[in-house]
C-alpha cells in the first residue's frame, strides 16, 4: 500500500504494521519525489527523538526574505544551544499555572460551541467543535482579540493543509507574520496579561526574545496549539463512537489511549542526520531526512501488549504521541486539559451521540504529517432528561 494515497490516510495502520514488521526504518520517497527515512519501531523512535546528533534545522532560503527571520527562529526548527534558550524563555511564561487558569475559558468556549452544534440536525463535529475549540483556546492564551481571529484560522489551515497553489502558503505565512508583528507592537504599547504580554515583558537574567523570535513563537504556538488538538478531539469521538459502549474509565485515561492508538501528530517529527546513524541493522548516511512515525511506534507489539486493542487501563505512559526528549510537546498539558473538558461536556450533553456515516465513508485529512478527520457528521441523540 502506498503511504500517500487515500487508502493510507483513511487507515494507516495496515501499511505501517507491514513496514514495522519488515524493519525499524525504511527509505521512502514522498509524493513530491523527496526521499526520506521513516522510523516505525518504538525503540528506534526513542533513539531518534533523543539522539543529539540529529538536527531539526530546515532550510528556509526558498521563502521570501521578509519571512525568513521569524520562521528560522522557531524553536521547533532549532538545535541547542539556541533551542535551549528559546525553550527556557517560553517555559518561564507558559507555566502550568497559566494552563490551569485557562480552565474557565475552555469550559465557556466548549459550552458555547455545544449550544451552536445542537442547532443542526446532523452537525459536523470537526468543523463545529473539534477545530474551533482549540483554535479559540490558543487565541485566548496568546491574547488575540475575538474580532481578529477569522483570518488567522484561514491562514493556519492553508499552512497545514496546503492551499491550491504554493503561493497561497507564502501568502498565509506573510499574513500571519504581519499580523503578529502588529499585534505585538500594540501589546508592547499597551501590555496585557496574556501569554504574548508575558513573553514581551519577561526578562530572564537579562535575556529576552527578539522581535523576530516573538513573532516566530506566536506563529508556532498558534499552529502547533490547535491543529493537533483538533485531531485528538476528532479521533477520540470517532473511536468512542465505534465502541459498543463508552468505556467506564476516567476521561484522562481514555485520552491517553486515544493519543497512543490514533496519534494526532502522525509523523510530524522532522530530523536530519548530521553523521551516519545506525538504527538496528540499517545505517543512514549523513545529510538525510528522518521522520518518526509516531502512529507506528505507538502500536509496536514489542512495546505494547495487544497494541491494536483500546485499553485505557494500560497506564504506563509509554506512548510517544507528544514526542520525546528536548522537543517534547510544550503544550501537552493544555492539549490534555482541553480534550478532557471537550469529551466530558460533549458526552454529558449528548450521551447517545453517534456517527451519522459508516467509518468507511469518512473523509480524512490528506498528507502524512497529521492523522485526523476532515469531517465527522454525527447524530446528537436526545439530550438527557
Ligand atoms: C512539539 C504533538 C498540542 C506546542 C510537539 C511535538 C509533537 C507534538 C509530536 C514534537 C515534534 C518533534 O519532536 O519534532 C502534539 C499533539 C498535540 C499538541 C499530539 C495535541 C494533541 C500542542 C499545543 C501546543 C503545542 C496545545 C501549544 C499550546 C508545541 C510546541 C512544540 C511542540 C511549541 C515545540 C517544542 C520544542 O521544539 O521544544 N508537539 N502537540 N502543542 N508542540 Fe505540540
Amino acid at each position: 500500500m502506498s503511504l500517500f494515497g487515500e487508502e493510507y490516510t483513511a487507515d494507516p495502520h495496515p501499511a505501517l504494521a507491514e513496514l514495522r514488521e519488515a524493519g525499524p526504518v525504511h527509505r521512502v520517497t514522498s509524493a513530491a519525489g523527496v526521499p526520506f527515512w521513516m522510523v516505525t519501531r518504538w525503540d528506534e523512535a526513542r533513539q531518534v527523538l533523543t539522539d543529539p546528533s540529529l538536527s531539526k534545522r530546515q532550510p528556509v532560503d526558498q521563502l521570501p526574505a521578509s519571512l525568513r527571520p521569524a520562521l528560522a527562529t522557531q524553536m521547533l526548527l532549532r538545535d541547542p544551544p539556541d533551542h535551549t534558550r528559546l525553550r527556557r524563555l517560553v517555559s518561564a511564561a507558559f507555566t502550568p499555572r497559566r494552563t490551569r487558569e485557562l480552565t474557565p475559558a475552555i469550559e465557556r468556549i466548549t459550552d458555547r460551541l455545544l449550544d451552536e452544534l445542537g442547532a443542526a440536525p446532523e452537525p459536523d463535529l470537526i468543523a463545529g467543535f473539534a477545530v474551533p475549540l482549540p483554535f479559540e483556546v490558543i487565541c485566548e492564551l496568546l491574547g488575540v482579540p475575538p474580532r481578529e481571529r477569522a483570518p488567522l484560522r484561514a491562514w493556519s489551515d492553508t499552512i497545514i493543509v496546503g492551499g491550491p497553489a504554493p503561493a497561497d502558503m507564502v501568502a498565509a505565512m506573510s499574513g500571519m507574520v504581519t499580523y503578529f508583528g502588529d499585534l505585538l507592537a500594540r501589546k508592547r504599547a499597551d501590555p496585557e496579561d496574556d501569554l504574548l504580554g508575558a513573553l514581551l515583558t519577561m526578562a530572564d537574567e537579562g535575556d529576552r526574545l527578539s522581535g523576530d523570535e516573538l513573532v516566530g513563537m506566536a506563529l508556532l504556538l498558534l499552529i502547533a496549539g490547535h491543529e493537533t488538538t483538533a485531531n485528538l478531539i476528532g479521533n477520540a469521538v470517532h473511536l468512542l463512537c465505534r465502541m459498543p459502549a463508552r468505556p467506564d474509565r476516567p476521561t484522562a485515561a481514555v485520552v491517553e489511549e486515544v493519543l497512543r492508538m490514533a496519534s494526532p501528530a502522525a509523523t510530524s517529527t522532522y530530523r536530519v542526520t548530521t553523521r551516519p546513524l545506525t538504527l538496528g541493522t540499517v545505517t543512514i548516511p549523513a545529510g538525510e531526512q528522518v521522520l518518526v512515525s509516531l502512529l507506528a511506534a505507538n502500536r509496536d507489539p514489542e512495546r505494547f501488549t495487544d497494541p491494536d486493542t483500546f485499553d485505557p487501563d494500560r497506564g504506563d505512559g509509554g506512548h510517544l504521541a507528544f514526542g520525546h526528549g528536548i522537543h517534547f510537546c510544550l503544550g501537552a498539558p493544555l492539549a490534555r486539559l482541553e480534550a478532557g473538558i471537550a469529551l466530558d461536556r460533549l458526552f454529558a450533553r449528548h450521551p447517545d451521540l453517534e456517527a451519522a456515516v459508516p467509518p468507511e465513508d469518512l473523509r480524512w485529512r490528506s498528507g502524512l504529517l497529521m492523522h485526523g478527520l476532515a469531517a465527522l457528521p454525527v447524530r446528537l441523540g436526545r439530550p438527557p432528561a
